[in-house]
């Protein structure tokens, strides 16, 4: 149990500000965990502002961009004065998806952006706050991936073959030519999490990727025109609600593992 806010559990969600990230900082509140959320504006987040006002002594709110390492390391500083016991948990979940044209066509500046957004971004607030992790009890970091980023997936579209592991298992094919910035981010996120799973075992750190599945969000919303269907299969609320009971289950046996809401183990 962490002892660092009371008897709650501390945990820190990054992109906050919508979508899944807001949904994890709602459901923890509502379990009576302690929560930092960190956006990029996090004043401007209706949710957030709303969650802060019912739940105003579990909430901090901390303003982060993950794409700029001076705003990551000032949200550090401020956190670990406001928590000098520790964080258990960091939910790094902030990410982008960039624009769905053909992998041929993607543009360079985007690409750049998505890298910095989804792959760097994730690493440098880990190492920003690992001194915080090492304080805490669960020394848990959940990088919020995508089965996009399964290399395995994406290879089974060579020679007219279809995914068996992809969210629609076949029939998302109009999507296996498109977002490689996106989907790159995220196989190299998946690299990250295990390079950093192994480097840190030994101190009792877990890592882990994890597919949210296909969810009804700002971004999720965004492939569903092209897939044929009018939205994602799944709700933020029960992604989220599945997402945290594999979460709550970790060891430290199931670092650096790739895992999708389901619990099922995802092939790299
Ligand atoms: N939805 C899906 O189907 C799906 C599937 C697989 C994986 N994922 C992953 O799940 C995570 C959350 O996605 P979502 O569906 O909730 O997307 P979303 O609704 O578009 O929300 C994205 C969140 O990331 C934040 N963000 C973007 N750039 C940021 C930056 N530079 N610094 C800090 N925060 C930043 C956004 O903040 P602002 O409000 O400031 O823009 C927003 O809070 C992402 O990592 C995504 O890749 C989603």
């Amino acid at each position: 149990m962490a002892i660092h806010d009371g008897d709650r559990i501390v945990y820190l969600v990054t992109g906050a500000s919508r979508g899944i990230g807001l949904e994890y900082v709602k459901q923890l509140l509502e379990r009576g965990d302690s929560v930092i959320a960190a956006a990029r504006n996090p004043d401007n987040s209706g949710g957030l502002t709303t969650l802060a006002e019912r739940h105003e002594s579990q909430l901090t709110l901390v303003t982060m961009d993950v794409a700029d390492p001076a705003s990551i390391k000032a949200a550090a500083t401020s956190i670990s004065e406001a928590f000098p016991g520790g964080i258990d948990v960091l939910i790094n979940n902030a990410g982008i998806s960039g624009n769905l044209v053909m992998s041929s066509e993607q543009d360079e500046d985007e690409f750049r952006d998505i890298l910095m957004i989804n792959t760097l971004g994730p690493f440098l607030v880990t190492k920003a706050f690992l001194p915080l992790i090492r304080k805490g009890s669960k020394k848990q970091i959940v990088n919020i991936s995508s089965g996009l980023g399964s290399i395995a997936t994406a290879a089974q579209y060579l020679n007219g073959g279809a995914s068996k592991h992809g969210v629609l298992k076949g029939a998302d094919s109009p999507m296996a030519r498109r977002q490689l910035g996106y989907r790159a981010s995220k196989a190299a996120l998946n690299m990250t999490t295990v390079a950093l799973a192994v480097d840190l075992q030994e101190e009792g750190i877990i890592l882990i990727a994890m597919c949210p599945g296909w969810v009804d969000t700002d971004m999720g919303s965004g492939t569903a025109g092209m897939l044929g269907v009018a939205k994602p299969p799944l709700t933020a609320p029960t992604s989220v609600a599945m997402q945290l009971k594999v979460v709550d289950g970790l060891t430290l046996e199931k670092s650096g593992t790739y895992f999708n809401h389901e619990g099922n183990i995802v092939p790299f």
